[in-house]
C-alpha cells in the first residue's frame, strides 16, 4: 500500500496505536485527519498540523455529522482507519460486568460497523479507497480476563472478512491490522511483554509497504496468536493465558 499520496482519517487516532499511525502516515507524505472524542488531545494533533474531528463511535449522528465534515474538508479521502477501542477487564461472575459489555460492544464492535457504515458509500462512489480495520489477536486467542473485548475483535474479524467480499470489484479494499499486546493504554504495567509501540509502528509501516492491499497486517509478535489453532498450541496457550485471571479484582486476597 503507497502511504506517500493518501487523504485518511484515523478515528480513534487521538492516543495510542492510531495517533502513532497518524504520525507515520503523515511522516510518508500522505494528508491526515484524526477522530476521536478528546478535545484535549484533538486540539494537541491540530496543533501539530493535523486535521481534527470530534467523533464518538457510540453515537451514529456524531459519526455522520463527523464524516459529512470529513467529507467537506477532504472530498478525496480515500483511507477510513477504524481504531477506535476500549480494552475492558471483566470478571464474570459478578452480573455488573455487563456494563462493560455493552461498552464494548458498542464502542469496538457497532462503533466499527457505524464508520464503516457512514464512509461506503463515499469510497464505492469514487472507486478507489481502503478501510483498515482494526483486530487484535486476542480476536484468534482469548485473552480470559476480557471476554467481550475478545468477542468484539473476532467479531470485527469476521465482519471485515465479509465486508471485503462485499466491496470486491468496487475498488476498495479491507485490511485488517492485528496487533499483539503493544505498549500503550496502560498495557506496559499488566503486560511487561508488550512491544514497544515504536518497534510496531516500524513494523506495520514495513508490512503496510509491502503489498497493495493486504489482507491482514500481522506482525511477528502476533503470528502465535494469529495461528494458534493451526498450529495446535492453542489449548495450551488458553490454559496459560487464563493464569491472567488472577488479576481480577475478585480471585485477589
Ligand atoms: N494496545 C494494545 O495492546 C492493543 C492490542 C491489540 C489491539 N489493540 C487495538 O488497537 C486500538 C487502539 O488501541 P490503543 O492501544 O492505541 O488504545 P488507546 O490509546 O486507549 O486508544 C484508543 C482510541 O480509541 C478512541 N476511542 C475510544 N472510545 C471511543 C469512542 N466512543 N468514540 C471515538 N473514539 C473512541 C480513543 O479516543 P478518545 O478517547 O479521544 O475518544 C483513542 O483514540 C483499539 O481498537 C485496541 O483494541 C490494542
Amino acid at each position: 500500500m503507497d502511504l506517500s499520496n493518501r487523504t485518511a482519517l484515523i478515528v480513534g487516532g487521538t492516543s495510542g496505536i492510531g495517533r502513532e499511525l497518524a504520525r507515520r502516515f503523515a511522516a510518508a507524505g500522505s494528508t491526515v485527519a484524526v477522530g476521536g472524542r478528546s478535545p484535549e488531545a484533538l486540539s494537541e494533533l491540530a496543533e501539530e498540523g493535523f486535521g481534527t474531528i470530534s467523533m464518538d463511535v457510540t453515537d451514529s449522528v456524531s459519526v455522520a455529522s463527523a464524516r459529512d465534515a470529513a467529507l467537506a474538508r477532504y472530498p478525496e479521502l480515500d483511507t477510513v482507519v477504524t481504531m477506535s477501542g476500549v480494552m475492558l477487564l471483566e470478571d464474570l461472575r459478578d452480573p455488573a460486568h455487563f456494563k462493560r459489555a455493552e461498552t464494548t460492544i458498542d464502542t469496538n464492535l457497532l462503533g466499527t460497523i457505524r464508520v464503516i457504515d457512514a464512509f461506503t458509500p463515499h469510497l464505492v462512489r469514487q472507486g478507489v479507497g481502503t478501510f483498515i480495520t482494526v483486530t487484535s489477536g486476542i480476536a484468534f486467542l482469548p485473552f480470559p480476563p476480557m471476554p467481550s473485548y475478545a468477542a468484539s475483535k473476532a467479531a470485527v474479524h469476521a465482519y471485515s472478512e465479509a465486508l471485503r467480499a462485499q466491496l470486491d470489484g468496487t475498488g476498495v479494499g479491507v485490511v485488517e491490522l492485528v496487533p499483539p499486546a503493544v505498549a500503550t493504554a496502560g498495557q506496559e504495567e499488566v503486560n511487561p511483554h508488550a512491544l514497544p509501540l515504536d518497534d510496531f509502528a516500524n513494523e506495520v509501516m514495513h508490512l503496510l509497504s509491502q503489498d497493495p492491499t493486504p489482507h491482514e497486517i500481522l506482525v511477528k509478535g502476533v503470528l502465535m496468536h494469529r495461528w494458534a489453532e493451526r498450529d495446535g498450541t492453542y489449548a495450551d496457550l488458553v490454559a496459560q493465558r487464563s493464569q491472567a485471571l488472577a488479576m481480577l479484582p475478585s480471585r485477589q486476597g
